[in-house]
């Protein structure tokens, strides 16, 4: 199983491929599944500007287009392209929903980093409270 510096470092390794032609606020993320495989995602920005998608999301749908979906913890680091150092970069609200239709809030782990001996970690759900949570569809019409 990966550590977190280890992890962190992916992300790093993960934000060098971000096309941020636009923002140039490059993010990396490095997504562990449960598994112990890690996916990277960086974000990917486009001339219609709502069709972004951010480093996070990029790391989940990654595994689970592969099938994988059982997740322990996520590596975030992000700032602007010419960053020498970083500040703590913050999963959108976007992102945070995406993680909760899989994760778990009281296990998963949320790693901010500014770099590998300097990281902030969360569970999910302090970064997530009062979430909407696939349950709530099911008094709906949810099979
Ligand atoms: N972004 C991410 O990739 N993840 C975050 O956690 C915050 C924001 C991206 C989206 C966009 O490409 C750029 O950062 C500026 O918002």
């Amino acid at each position: 199983m990966a550590d977190i510096k280890e992890l962190i470092r992916i992300a790093f390794d993960a934000r060098k491929y971000s096309y941020t032609p636009y923002s140039h606020f490059r993010v990396g993320a490095a997504l562990l599944a449960s598994d112990g495989k890690i996916y990277q995602g960086c974000n990917i920005e486009n001339a219609s500007y709502g069709a972004a998608n951010c480093a996070e999301r990029t790391a989940f749908f990654k595994a689970i287009s592969e099938g994988v979906r059982e997740f322990d913890s996520i590596a975030i680091v992000g700032g602007p392209e010419d960053a020498t150092e970083f500040e703590y970069c913050q999963p959108c609200g976007i992102c945070r929903q995406v993680m909760a239709e899989f994760c778990d809030l009281d296990h998963f782990r949320i790693i901010l980093a500014r770099s590998t001996e300097d990281y902030q970690e969360f569970l999910l759900r302090d970064l997530l409270p009062h979430a909407f949570l696939p349950e709530q569809l099911d008094s709906a019409s949810r099979k």
